[in-house]
């Protein structure tokens, strides 16, 4: 099923929470000169226009970056504010950049990304928009084409996991990928983006990964009173082995 499609979501308040932690989670990473892998698993399509009829449908992304960069919601020199503010710069005051847009902004040369998206437009798109030498764009599951990179040859990496959720059965078999995951490439540093919904969906699958024996980072970004939403009333990140630098603050 691939019925999801992310610009209908992008810029959204969870969007923005689950991207200023990836921009911080890739700055920490990139401290040392050696190089690492990031990999994606669903990727989408890489770049935003918050003024696509698909943006304007929801309004969701005016609730979310619109509102929020009026306030001074997090400082200028975050790595976010900053990836944001280049992109725009490049590409026009209304595009807002997905999640390998962020990771090809903030990582370097020695760096090697693997983006995996299963929907053939939206990997169309992503294909077309993030191009560059260390860059491997897959036509392909998230899921098993990551199993099949790793561990990799850059030792240290960083897995995002992104999942739409339009299957009830992914909160169940995305905790289990992570444990195969963590098992195949002990070194990595794994964050799951999750939504938080009425349903209350994501709490087996959060306590599960956090009863597991591996250091975890935990954020939880509620901007709403369930009771007074329909949908989603907040976000949530689980890193798995987060840097020193990244978790300390
Ligand atoms: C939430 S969106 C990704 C948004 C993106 N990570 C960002 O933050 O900019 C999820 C994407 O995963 C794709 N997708 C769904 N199942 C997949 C799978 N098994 N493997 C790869 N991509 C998949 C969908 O087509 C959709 O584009």
């Amino acid at each position: 099923m691939l019925s999801y499609q992310h610009a209908y979501h992008a810029g959204n308040r969870a969007d923005v929470h689950k991207h200023a932690l990836l921009a911080k989670l890739l700055v920490a990473l990139t401290q040392k000169d050696r190089g690492i892998t990031y990999i994606e698993t669903h990727a989408g399509r890489g770049l935003y226009d918050l003024a696509s009829p698909e943006s304007h449908k929801t309004g969701e992304a005016k609730d979310g970056i619109i509102n929020l960069i009026k306030t001074p919601f997090l400082p200028e020199d975050h790595p976010y504010m900053q990836t944001l503010g280049a992109v725009r710069k490049k590409y026009g005051a209304s595009s807002y950049p997905g999640s390998p847009a962020i990771a090809q902004h903030l990582l370097r040369p020695q760096d090697t990304l693997h983006l995996f998206e299963l929907h053939p437009q939206e990997h169309v798109h992503l294909k077309q928009t993030i191009t560059g030498q260390n860059i491997h764009i897959h036509h392909a599951d998230g899921y098993a084409g990551t199993l099949a990179k790793v561990p990799t040859t850059l030792t240290r990496g960083l897995v995002l996991i992104d999942p739409s959720y339009e299957i009830k059965s992914e909160y169940e078999s995305v905790v289990e990928f992570m444990v195969k995951l963590h098992a195949a490439w002990p070194q990595a540093v794994i964050a799951l983006w999750y939504p938080m919904l009425k349903a209350r969906l994501h709490e087996a699958m959060t306590q599960k990964l956090l009863a597991c024996d591996w250091l975890s980072y935990h954020d939880e970004n509620i901007f709403a009173d369930p009771e007074s939403v329909r949908g989603l009333y907040g976000s949530g990140m689980i890193v798995i082995q987060p840097p020193y630098q990244f978790a300390k603050n």
